[in-house]
């Protein structure tokens, strides 16, 4: 509470400089306060009340645009507006330019009441499946906690997603885990170390179901600084169906006693007629005791089907304009009702009180990680705790993909295994993969990437060859 109070009159004090007599620049809003989210066992809290997600995913012109309709106020303004008449309470945005100001937008959501979770990666500015080791590097997380500082100032800031879907189906993705758990760790002890209030950070996982338990364990597995907040993972196994036919019950079954906070950053199956029903079940007894509500996919109508508000022109642009007129398709009625009619229940809804870690996952056929030690950070990103990470580079700046001060190997002892698929990449070859899981629509920070990478199969005796070479060089380098 004392570092709430602190930046609101911060906030409140620079909004009284803005708006001193001499200032011919237009006269900002002070910043909106509103309770902050936390989390404590395994659900989350506005004051005392237990809160539940029940919000929508915010990419207007999807993934391709890669735009940040936060730093605009002529495209955050009417839709902040459909917010309010669906009643949502949160929104996800999935990529924000960390070198423009928000404030116009954050407190016209905060205004509203509505809370904001937003991914810390961008298409140019993430851990790269096909490259964990190379893009874990200083210029990767300068922009990752240059996007924390651009938001850790507003109180509706609810989350920081560390990583989107980076593990998928293929197997050999699970090796990318430790440095997206770096990075989760890594933005968390940043948070901690700028005096920031404690906003939650988390992982956003794909639903497969070969990984997805080793995945929720790992994230919520090892010593309290590497835990996540909570787990978050996309579901589009409920196709207008119901708890039991869309297996809810078993996943409910599955992460019983799981330790930490639980929601669905993606629900929405657009397979049959979309109905919402999703959100009875989310909001009742069934799975209250372990979730803590989700995200629907998505506001905008897209190539990919699943929006509920058409934006005038923002699809067929090339997705740059997306200022035109909002025209509310069917399911904007039908998931606005299905909000009235399944409200947040009230009470605690069954919720465990005390936080616990999960067993870190063994090494098996579908878990290629063998150790649970993760890679420390690199020795270039240290000083941001202390000076802070200064400018960002924004959306479009020369990207962190070719940056070379990475995590030392030696501290790496995450298994030869991760330097590998970091070394093939290096290469020139990489991961094949066009879908995440059947049900997943493509559309997220990795989708974008997936599609830059080609197909190159690599045979593991070459891959073990290049990094006997690499390290030697690396150690001659040294
Ligand atoms: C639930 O757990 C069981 C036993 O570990 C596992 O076989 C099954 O695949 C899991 N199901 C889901 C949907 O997570
Ligand atoms: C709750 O779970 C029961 C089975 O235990 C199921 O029959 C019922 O349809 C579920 N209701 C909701 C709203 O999920
Ligand atoms: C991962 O596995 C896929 C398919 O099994 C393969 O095409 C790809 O080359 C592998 N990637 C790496 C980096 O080993």
């Amino acid at each position: 509470m004392r570092s709430t109070a602190a930046v609101f009159s911060l906030l409140t004090a620079a909004a009284a400089v803005r708006a001193g007599p001499t200032a011919s620049v237009p006269v900002r809003a002070r910043a909106v306060e509103i309770e902050p989210i936390t989390a404590k066992g395994n659900a989350f809290f506005k004051g005392n009340e237990r809160f539940y997600v029940r919000g929508i995913d915010y990419q207007p012109g999807g993934a391709s645009a890669n735009i940040d309709p936060l730093a605009d106020p002529k495209v955050c303004m009417p839709d902040i507006e459909k917010f309010k008449k669906l009643g949502v309470n949160v929104i996800r945005v999935y990529s924000t330019d960390n070198s423009m100001d928000h404030d116009e937008c954050m407190n016209a959501l905060a205004e509203a009441n509505i809370y904001v979770v937003l991914d810390a990666n961008n298409p140019k500015y993430s851990i790269k499946r096909e490259d964990p080791h190379g893009s874990y590097n200083t210029v990767y997380l300068q922009s990752v906690f240059a996007t924390i500082d651009s938001f850790a100032k507003y109180s509706n800031t609810m989350a920081f997603i560390s990583g989107n879907e980076v593990i998928n189906d293929q197997t050999n993705t699970t090796l990318a885990a430790p440095y997206v758990k770096a990075t989760d760790r890594d933005m968390r002890a940043y948070i901690k170390a700028r005096n920031y209030r404690k906003i939650l950070v988390g992982y956003s996982a794909a639903d497969v179901s070969s990984n997805r338990q080793q995945t929720a364990n790992y994230f919520n597995c090892g010593p309290d600084e590497e835990r996540s907040d909570f787990f978050a993972f996309n579901d589009y196994s409920w196709c207008s169906s119901d708890f039991i036919t869309a297996g809810w019950d078993v996943k409910v079954r599955n992460f019983t006693g799981y330790g930490i906070p639980i929601f669905l950053t993606e629900y929405g199956c657009n397979t049959n007629k979309r109905n919402f029903g999703e959100l009875q079940s989310l909001m009742h007894p069934n799975m209250t005791g372990v979730y803590s509500g989700g995200l629907m996919y998505e506001y905008s109508m897209e190539p990919n089907k699943y929006g509920i508000v058409e934006i005038k022109g923002g699809q067929d642009n090339g997705g740059i304009d997306q200022t035109g007129e909002r025209i509310e398709l069917d399911e904007f009625a039908a998931f606005a009702s299905a909000l009235k009619k399944w409200p947040a229940p009230s009470g605690d809804g069954g919720y465990t009180s005390t936080s616990k870690a999960a067993p870190c996952p063994t090494q098996d056929q579908n878990w290629l990680v063998s150790s649970t030690k993760l890679p420390a950070i690199p020795e270039g990103a240290k000083k941001f705790f202390e000076s802070g990470a200064g400018k960002g580079p924004g959306l479009n700046g020369p990207g962190s993909e070719t940056a070379t001060d990475q995590a030392s190997t030696s501290d790496d002892s995450t298994t030869s295994g991760s330097s590998s698929t970091s070394v093939s990449s290096t290469s020139g070859s990489g991961m094949s993969s066009t879908s995440t899981s059947a049900s997943t629509p493509t559309k997220s920070t990795n989708a974008a990437v997936r599609a830059r990478v080609s197909a190159v199969d690599t045979a593991p005796f070459v891959v073990s060859g290049l990094v006997l070479f690499f390290t030697l060089v690396g150690a001659a380098a040294l």
